[in-house]
């Protein structure tokens, strides 16, 4: 398959691309496209044909559910069961955003787009180009991030060309996304509403509008021997090639020691990489120092965090490292992803 590689400005759409690639979605075809937290990898929601392309064209387990991506209100009943009152107080408060919300499905949706579950996860992002691509597909996306599985979630364009040339009809090029990790989850079927991924809409922020919010524990990287709630987290996502280790502590402490496991993997001719922040970038000798802004400025973290994974991939980075940080506020949803894709690897000094 040819795929068309098409660039947009999401203050200037040109309406007959989303036309076009809202037919493509209409006739079953896949098209990725922006969003503000990260790439999606669309197909119709409501066509099962679709939603299997999508996990073939990922190399996903046909297990792990997909979020169905709306751009109205009005457009969540039809799909779902009951909206509990929580998810009217939620969408007022995030929606359109970074937020997905799970409820139990009507049969409107196909088992294959929930991956076997009676449940379905609903988001209704606020990146305009997504939104006009939603209604011109008639209503319904499902979307996982557009990476190939197991890699770190697109955050550009071009991250989506990497991992899904030939494979799609159609890659929509926004620009980079604002927010840089996927959005928060939280299931809204179970008795306390749970957080199953935590993203840029906080728990204190959640706390706000419901009161009390329960956390799943699998996520905070406590407990391994539970399963965790949303299907996803249990794979290795977010993974470089090489080898990443998250060093705790002091930062003159931090910097001796990874400066020292530099030294030693370069001395056995291996390339070396670090993950840090402004603060300390000009201290550190590795053959690649990437920092993700300053440490006082969280978002820029999580924006930066995936494509810096993504660029010692392609410099050929065999171990690395990352300074940590602290998991308070959006930190929670930072270090879960480079808990994640350190494979919970984790030196204190
Ligand atoms: O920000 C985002 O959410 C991005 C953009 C494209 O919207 N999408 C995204 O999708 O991150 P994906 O497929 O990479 O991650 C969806 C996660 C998976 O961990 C999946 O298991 C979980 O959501 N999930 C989906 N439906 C679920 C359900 N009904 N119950 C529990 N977990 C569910
Ligand atoms: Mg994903």
């Amino acid at each position: 398959m040819k795929t068309e590689y098409i660039e947009l400005d999401e203050n200037r759409i040109d309406p007959d691309v989303i036309r076009r690639a809202g037919a493509v979605l209409r006739e079953g075809g896949l098209v990725a496209f922006p969003t503000e937290t990260v790439y999606g990898l669309g197909g119709d929601a409501l066509n099962p044909e679709s939603s299997r392309k999508i996990y073939a064209a990922k190399g996903r387990p046909q297990d792990n559910p997909l979020i169905v991506h709306i751009c109205r209100m009005e457009d969540l009943a039809p799909i779902t069961e009951e909206i509990p009152e929580e998810g009217y107080a939620l969408a007022e408060a995030f929606w359109p955003g970074p937020l997905t919300m799970i409820f139990n499905k009507s049969i409107l949706v196909p088992k294959e787009t929930t991956g076997g579950l009676s449940t379905v996860a609903v988001r209704f992002p606020s990146n305009r180009i997504a939104a006009e691509l939603i209604r011109a597909a008639g209503g319904y996306i499902a979307a996982p991030s557009a990476n190939a599985s197991g890699r770190p979630s697109p955050t550009l364009g071009r991250h989506c060309l990497e991992d899904l040339d030939g494979k799609v009809e159609m890659i929509l090029d926004g620009g980079p996304v604002g927010i840089g990790l996927e959005s928060t989850i939280i299931d809204l079927t179970s008795e306390v509403p749970t957080i199953l991924r935590p993203g840029y809409v906080t728990q204190e922020m959640l706390e706000q509008v419901l009161g009390s919010v329960e956390i799943d524990r699998t996520i905070l990287g406590e407990d391994s021997s539970l399963p965790p709630k949303a299907p996803g987290m249990k794979y290795r996502h977010y993974a470089p090639r090489g080898e990443l280790v998250i060093v705790e502590g002091d930062a003159e402490r931090v910097i001796e020691y990874i400066n020292g496991a530099c030294r030693e993997y370069a001395g056995r001719g291996c390339r070396t990489g670090v993950i840090c922040t402004d603060e300390t970038a000009s201290r550190y000798r590795a053959d690649l120092v990437r920092s993700a802004g300053s440490r006082s400025d969280e978002e820029s973290v999580a924006r930066c965090l995936f494509r810096i994974l993504r660029e010692f991939d392609e410099e050929g980075a065999q171990f690395m490292f990352s300074e940590s940080f602290d998991r308070a506020g959006l930190g929670q949803a930072v270090m879960n992803r480079l808990m994640k894709a350190a494979g919970h690897r984790v030196v204190k000094v």
